[in-house]
C-alpha cells in the first residue's frame, strides 16, 4: 500500500516551455538543483507548478541520449522527455557545488511515458556514489518512479548513477537536489542514510511541495482509507521549537480520525529485502506527525496509545496540544520485523477517537562515505 502511494502523484516537473537561457550555475539561490534530463538544448524553463527553474542535464552527464515520451503518454501530463542510457553499464551524473558535510535531500524520478516504443519496462538500479541507493521497477508506462535519499555528503560533489542488471535499459526524468540543515531527519548521520519508502499528507487530496514546503519534499495525498474521517482546519499549524522534522503546515492541517472512536486507525507497512543484497531485509524509520485541529470544550479528551505491533510505540499515553505538531519516530532504525502494523488507540478515557495528519516511511542504508566519485 505505502510504495503505491509514491506512484499516485502528478507531478509539477518536466516539461518544455520556458524560453530564457540561463548562465549555467549548478545550484539556484536556495541552494536547489533542479535538472530536467533528456531536455534538449540549452534554455531551461520555470516550473508552473513550484516556480521552480529546471535545466536541460547536458552539463550534467555525457552519457546516454535523449528522447521524447510517446505522444499519448504526454497527454494532460507535465512530462515530455528522458534521457535514455542504452549503452555501458553503469552511467553517472555529476552534481557538484554542494557543501561537505551538508545534508542533502536528493531525488530522481523515473517517467517511461513508452519513449522507445516498445511498451515494455525496464527495472534497473541507482546507486549514489558506491552505494547501492534502491531498485527502480518501472511497472507501467504512466507511472512515475520516485527515488528520494536524504544524506550527508562527504565531498563537494556526488554522483547517481543508473546501472544496467540486464532487465532493460535505464533512463532519468529529473533530478533534483535540495539542501537541509543538518538537524532535521537526525538518523541520517555520516554512516547512514534514509531512502524514501512513502510520505503521505493524510486526509487531504492534494499532493504539496515546495514553495508550500520550503524543503520541497513531495507529500501525496492520502485522502482516505478504511473507517477513517477527514478532518481539517484553515488554521496554521506550528512545529515545536525541538522539531527535527519541520512537517510544512499545509501538511498537518488535514488530518484523519476514526470513524468510530473504539476502533484504532491502522497503517501497515511490509518490509522489503534490500535489493543489493536480496536476502537482506533493511531497518525502517518512521515518523508520524499529529495535532489537534479541533479546539476542544473542557469536557472532551482525545488520549490515545500509539501500538507498534500490539506493544506500545511511546512509552505513554498520548495527549495533543491545539495547533501544534507533535512527531513521534524511531532514533534507530527498526529491524525487528517483516511487516510493521501500527495501531493508533483511544484509551478508556478519551471521549474522542485518535487523529493522525501525516507519516513518513524511510529505510536506512550504510553510507561508505558518500562522496565524489572524481572519475568522470
Ligand atoms: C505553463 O504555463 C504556461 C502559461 O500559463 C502555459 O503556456 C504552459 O502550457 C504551461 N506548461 C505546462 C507544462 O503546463
Ligand atoms: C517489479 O514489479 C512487479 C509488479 O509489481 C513485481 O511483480 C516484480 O516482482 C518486481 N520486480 C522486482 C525485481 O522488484
Ligand atoms: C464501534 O466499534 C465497536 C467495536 O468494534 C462496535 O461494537 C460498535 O458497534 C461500533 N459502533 C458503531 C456506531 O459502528
Ligand atoms: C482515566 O481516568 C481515571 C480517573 O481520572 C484515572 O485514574 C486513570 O489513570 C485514567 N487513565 C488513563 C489511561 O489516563
Amino acid at each position: 500500500m505505502a510504495s503505491r502511494w509514491l506512484l499516485l502523484l502528478l507531478l509539477g516537473v518536466a516539461g518544455g516551455g520556458g524560453g530564457v537561457l540561463q548562465v549555467h550555475a549548478q545550484v539556484d539561490s536556495l541552494g536547489f538543483i533542479s535538472i530536467d534530463c533528456g531536455l534538449p538544448g540549452e534554455a531551461g524553463y520555470m516550473d508552473n507548478i513550484t516556480k521552480l527553474w529546471y535545466t536541460p542535464d547536458a552539463g550534467y552527464t555525457d552519457a546516454g541520449t535523449n528522447r521524447n515520451i510517446s505522444p499519448e503518454y504526454q497527454a494532460g501530463k507535465s512530462w515530455r522527455n528522458v534521457r535514455s542510457f542504452p549503452a555501458g553499464a553503469r552511467n553517472c551524473y555529476t552534481l557538484r557545488s554542494l557543501v561537505f558535510g551538508l545534508k542533502y535531500l536528493i531525488r530522481a524520478m523515473f517517467m517511461h511515458g513508452n519513449y522507445d516504443g516498445l511498451k515494455t519496462w525496464p527495472i534497473f538500479d541507482v546507486h549514489i556514489g558506491v552505494n547501492y541507493w534502491q531498485t527502480v521497477n518501472i511497472t507501467d508506462g504512466d507511472m512515475p518512479v520516485i527515488a528520494e535519499i536524504i544524506t550527508v555528503i562527504s565531498g563537494e560533489s556526488v554522483q547517481v548513477c543508473l546501472v544496467n542488471t540486464g532487465s532493460g535499459t535505464p533512463f532519468i526524468s529529473s533530478l533534483e537536489v535540495r539542501p537541509l540543515k543538518n538537524k532535521l531527519y537526525p538518523q541520517s548521520d555520516a554512516s547512514q542514510a534514509l531512502v524514501l519508502v512513502a510520505r503521505a499528507n493524510i486526509g487531504s487530496d492534494k499532493s504539496i511541495r515546495y514553495p508550500d514546503d520550503p524543503h520541497d519534499r513531495i507529500w501525496i495525498e492520502l485522502p482516505t482509507g478504511y473507517g477513517w474521517a477527514p478532518i481539517s482546519t484553515t488554521k496554521k499549524v506550528q512545529n515545536d521549537v525541538n522539531d527535527v522534522f519541520e512537517a510544512p503546515s499545509a501538511v498537518t492541517q488535514t488530518g484523519v480520525t476514526s470513524i468510530n472512536s473504539s476502533r484504532p486507525i491502522f497503517f501497515t507497512q511490509d518490509a522489503q529485502p534490500n535489493g543489493n543484497a536480496k536476502d537482506l531485509v533493511p531497518g525502517y524509520v518512521f515518523m508520524m506527525y499529529m495535532a489537534e485541529l479541533q479546539l476542544l470544550p473542557s469536557n472532551a479528551l482525545r488520549q490515545f496509545y500509539v501500538k507498534l505491533n500490539g506493544k506500545l510505540w511511546n512509552a505513554k499515553t498520548l495527549g495533543l496540544k491545539y495547533l501544534k505538531t507533535t512527531v513521534m519516530y524511531n532514533e534507530k532504525p527498526d529491524y525487528a520485523s517483516h511487516q510493521y502494523i501500527f495501531s493508533l488507540e483511544a484509551t478508556t478515557n478519551s471521549t474522542l477517537p485518535p487523529i493522525v495528519n501525516a507519516l513518513e516511511i524511510f529505510s536506512a542504508v550504510p553510507t561508505a562515505g558518500i562522496s565524489t566519485a572524481a572519475q568522470e
